[in-house]
């Protein structure tokens, strides 16, 4: 086994580790995702593969029958990993789904990252789904680089913008590129750090030094009235907005504000710049009952995602590891943690926005995909053999319970296979309920059941519909006192149940009752995020 030579190992996997740049870009749908991703590709010199990322969506529909609903959607369920390197660093993209009713996916995804870029719409700011997914980051508090994207369109006042982050996001923000010009007048921006012009619709490495605001050359650069607006606001920014802090940045609690144009490929070298000089490379990470260090010798990772029948010829199912330590070579084996077992990992994949490649090597902050046949689930934690699990991929609790009920009853055997496979890979949360009755599926959004429905009916040839609950949440139930734990369950057969790993669940029909419950059993508590393996919700 080719195993990193103990020698100056730990070294190498430091080095490693810190070139690695692992984000995730969150925006709401429309605000530029797509395009800023193509166009940063681009910049990273994965010439071949900008361009394919809109293909891929195309492609993507079309690798597996379930995704027809993406189809029909015209959105993208799928979750993807894409590396490029630049100058040194080596970027891990992870692209999440933007849907706002597939969340659940994208919650995880978000464990697996060091930061996140924001990309707002210039009309637009701050909305709905940027705010939800600004909360998640704010969970594990991700630095997050702001993109104020569309420039090149009629934008609001950027101290208007600024304001909104900060008001709205309650997070510091601090402009590190001013607008010079607006809309169809847009001329670049003034690098505030950096005392720079960078022109539009030139190349990144068109910037031009200025001796400060008063430098003449801006006149003739963007002519007066542009000059003038420019040293006016500029001013004013520095005087009255927050100045850029790595240390608050890294911390989670300031943003850096880029602007440009990702359509008009302008700002993206600079945003790129951001990334490789503020976003953290992998960090220590927690774990019970350890931290692990990234420069650690022995590999750890966890499992965030899994995914079925990515590609039809290959029908095993994936999963996304993040790697936290060590590095990974062909043919290890590693213990999954949870039940002891040992993996092999004989080919692990990188994802490029086109094919699945067989990578030779992954270091800490790489996300690699291990083919197995479900074995490996959402939170897992993989190691050389050490007795450790990472915390912080969690689970919510559904917001739609639903019955599923078979269209021809000889295939119930079948119906609960199929069931647990996808409860494994996170595309439902399963529950069976105490007393026995039909099981219940749990979702965060409608279109995950139709992704079920879907799923079911495709790959497992088991047509089910699904049946209305008296219940619209659910809560894991913990607590020290096993004999009220027992009782409660015990008095609430109808309205509880196990969940996949078989932790306690009780089912509500509003708010109301669950707070009755919680009145009623104090001694109890009742948790709307679980982590993986009982961290958050303790074994009855
Ligand atoms: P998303 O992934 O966040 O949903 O957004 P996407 O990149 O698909 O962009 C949404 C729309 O906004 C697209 O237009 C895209 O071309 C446009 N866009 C993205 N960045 C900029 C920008 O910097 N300036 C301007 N003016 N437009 C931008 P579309 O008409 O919906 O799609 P398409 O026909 O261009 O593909």
């Amino acid at each position: 086994m080719d195993r990193v030579a103990p020698e100056g190992a730990r070294d190498k996997v430091a080095a490693e580790a810190s070139r690695r740049r692992t984000f995730a870009i969150i925006a709401h749908p429309d605000a530029g995702k797509t395009t800023l991703t193509e166009k940063l590709l681009l910049k990273g010199g994965a010439i071949q593969l900008a361009g394919a990322v809109r293909a891929k969506g195309n492609a993507r529909r079309t690798r597996s029958d379930w995704m027809k609903i993406e189809q029909d959607r015209g959105i993208s369920v799928a979750t993807s990993v894409m590396t490029f390197e630049r100058g040194g660093l080596v970027f891990n993209l992870l692209d999440t789904p933007g849907h706002e009713d597939f969340s659940e996916d994208t919650y995880r995804t978000l464990t697996a990252v060091d930061a996140a870029v924001m990309v707002l719409d210039a009309a637009k700011g701050i909305e709905s789904q940027t705010r939800k997914l600004f909360e998640v980051c704010r969970l594990r508090d991700i630095p997050i680089i702001t993109f104020v994207n569309k420039m090149d369109r009629e934008a609001r006042d950027p101290f208007e913008l600024i304001d909104e982050i900060e008001k709205t996001l309650a997070l510091d923000a601090a402009p590190v590129a001013w607008p010079v010009g607006r809309a169809s007048e847009f001329a670049g921006t003034y690098d505030l750090l950096e005392r720079r012009f960078l022109p539009v619709d030139a190349d990144d490495s068109a910037a031009i030094d200025l001796n400060g605001l008063d430098d003449p050359k801006l006149e003739a650069l963007v002519g007066p009235e542009r000059a003038a607006a420019l040293r006016e606001e500029a001013e004013l920014a520095e005087a009255g907005l927050n100045a850029f802090d790595l240390e608050a940045f890294r911390e989670g609690h300031l943003t850096p504000v880029f602007f440009g144009s990702a359509l008009r490929d302008f700002g993206v070298g600079h945003l790129l710049d951001g990334l490789s000089c503020y976003a953290p490379p992998p960090g220590a990470r927690a774990g019970d009952p350890r931290e692990v260090q990234p420069g650690e010798e022995k590999l750890t990772g966890f499992v965030f995602k899994v995914q079925a029948n990515m590609d039809p010829n290959h029908r095993d199912r994936v999963a996304f590891v993040r790697l936290c330590s060590g590095k990974l070579v062909k043919g290890m084996r590693l213990k999954q943690v949870r039940t002891g077992k040992q993996v092999p990992v004989n080919a692990p994949l990188f994802f490029f926005a086109k094919d699945r490649q067989v990578a030779e090597e992954a270091w800490p902050g790489d996300v690699v995909g291990v083919a197995n046949h479900g074995t490996l689930r959402i939170g897992d934690t993989l190691t050389e053999g050490e007795e450790l699990n990472f915390r912080g991929v969690p689970s919510f609790a559904p917001e739609i319970l639903r019955h599923v009920q078979l269209e021809d009853p000889m295939l119930a055997k079948k119906l609960k296979t199929a069931l647990d496979q996808l409860a494994e890979e996170g595309v439902v949360q399963l529950f069976r309920p105490l007393d026995g009755s039909l099981p219940v599926v749990g979702v965060v959004g409608q279109l995950q059941l139709d992704v079920l429905q879907s799923r079911l009916k495709v790959e497992y040839g088991v047509p089910a519909r699904f049946q209305e609950t008296m219940w619209s949440m659910m809560r894991w139930v913990t607590g020290e006192d096993r004999t009220a734990l027992e009782r409660f369950a015990s008095l609430n057969r109808r309205d509880a149940g196990e969940d996949h790993d078989g932790e306690l669940v009780a089912f509500f029909g509003s708010d109301w009752r669950r707070k009755r419950a919680e009145e009623e059993w104090p001694m109890l508590k009742f948790h709307a995020v679980r982590e993986q393996h009982g961290l958050v919700a303790a074994k009855r």
